[in-house]
């Protein structure tokens, strides 16, 4: 890889995409970042060039990823909500692929999920799996990263469980909770990120970490590490959410939407593949012990104020 390498980041001032901007700095390598957050504070400012995501001009978007070599692809938005539709970031993405094709774009690497279908209930699963096909038929050379849950100081998963464990006297599960997931660390997802974007072959990887847990486990390991052991009881997945709904009211936000919890239910967020990650959540989390779920972290107030950087675990 020459050093003048140009390589474009989605989202470098989101969460997983600051990562992989950073270990392609580390690497010499100049960042471009396409986002929908120009003005987010961040430390990468400055270091990085920044254009828009102008998915509505398409001979734009072409112009903003022309030069590059590489596109790491993170964009995609959470669940459908009043502003952002799961539909929309397909119809978006669709363009981007087509954009980087036309701008001469060696390689992608799409950052996708665990267990896309296209016979899928969930939608995110669904809008997945028709992104990744889209990109395999669309001749650019790629690597389809599949994670399962990302862990890191910008998560809002593992954080929330923490915060919920510290504020209220019994944690509910969906179910008997007995359903796995996989997190990887958001730093190993980074490397393998870059890692593939200077590999050639064509590759799907499960993007996994060291630990498989049950989710009733994850909630008591988690209570253990920030030392508030609450009961777990099981509870109706529909119980669970009208709690979440309720909690998201008065936060202002989407706690946790039926589609995810049908998804983790079906164990859509686990795979037997082998880790590629080596870091262990356990370790992480005991490491951020005094910090992890002191703070909510809101997916609607990253999206509704897009100057503030995103809160995170110190
Ligand atoms: N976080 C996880 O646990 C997890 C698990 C499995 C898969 N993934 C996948 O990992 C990728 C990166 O996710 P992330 O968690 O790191 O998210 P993120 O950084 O918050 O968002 C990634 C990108 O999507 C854009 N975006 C997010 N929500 C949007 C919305 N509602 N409207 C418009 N743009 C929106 C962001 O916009 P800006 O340009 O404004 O920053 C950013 O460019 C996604 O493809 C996701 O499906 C994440």
């Amino acid at each position: 890889m020459a050093a003048s390498e140009v390589h474009v980041v989605t989202g470098a001032f989101g969460y997983t995409g600051r990562y992989i901007a950073r270990r392609l700095l580390e690497r010499g390598v100049q960042v471009r970042t396409l986002t929908n957050s120009a003005k987010r504070r961040c430390s990468l400012s400055g270091q990085v060039s920044v254009l828009p995501l102008c998915f509505d001009d398409p001979d734009r978007l072409a112009d903003s990823l022309r030069g590059a070599t590489v596109l790491y692809n993170t964009y995609w938005v959470r669940f459908n909500h009043t502003t952002f539709r799961h539909a929309t970031a397909v119809h978006n993405t669709l363009r981007l692929f087509e954009a980087a094709r036309r701008a001469g774009i060696h390689r992608v690497v799409h950052v996708s999920i665990t267990n896309p279908s296209h016979d899928s209930p969930y939608e995110y699963f669904r809008g997945k799996a028709v992104l990744e096909r889209a990109l395999i038929a669309s001749g650019l050379s790629y690597a389809v990263l599949r994670p399962a849950v990302v862990f890191g100081r910008e998560d809002i998963l593992i954080n929330n469980i923490a915060w919920i464990l510290r504020r209220f006297p019994v944690f509910g599960v969906f179910g008997d909770g007995g359903y796995k997931l996989q997190p990887i660390y958001v730093e190993d997802l980074a490397n393998l990120a870059v890692t593939e974007g200077l590999r050639d072959a064509d590759v799907i990887v499960d993007a996994i970490g060291p630990e498989t847990f049950r989710y009733r486990d994850l909630v008591r390991q988690i209570g253990s590490i920030v030392g508030v052991k609450r009961p777990v009881t099981g509870v109706p997945a529909g119980v669970g959410w009208a709690i979440g709904w309720g909690i998201g009211k008065v936060l202002g936000d989407v706690v946790i939407t039926r589609e995810e919890i049908g998804a983790l239910m079906a164990g859509l967020l686990h795979t037997k593949s082998s880790p590629v990650g080596s870091t262990s959540l356990t370790e992480w989390a005991t490491h951020h012990a005094a910090c992890l779920g002191r703070r909510y972290h809101s997916e609607l107030a990253r999206r509704k104020d897009l100057h503030t950087p995103y809160v995170t675990v110190s």
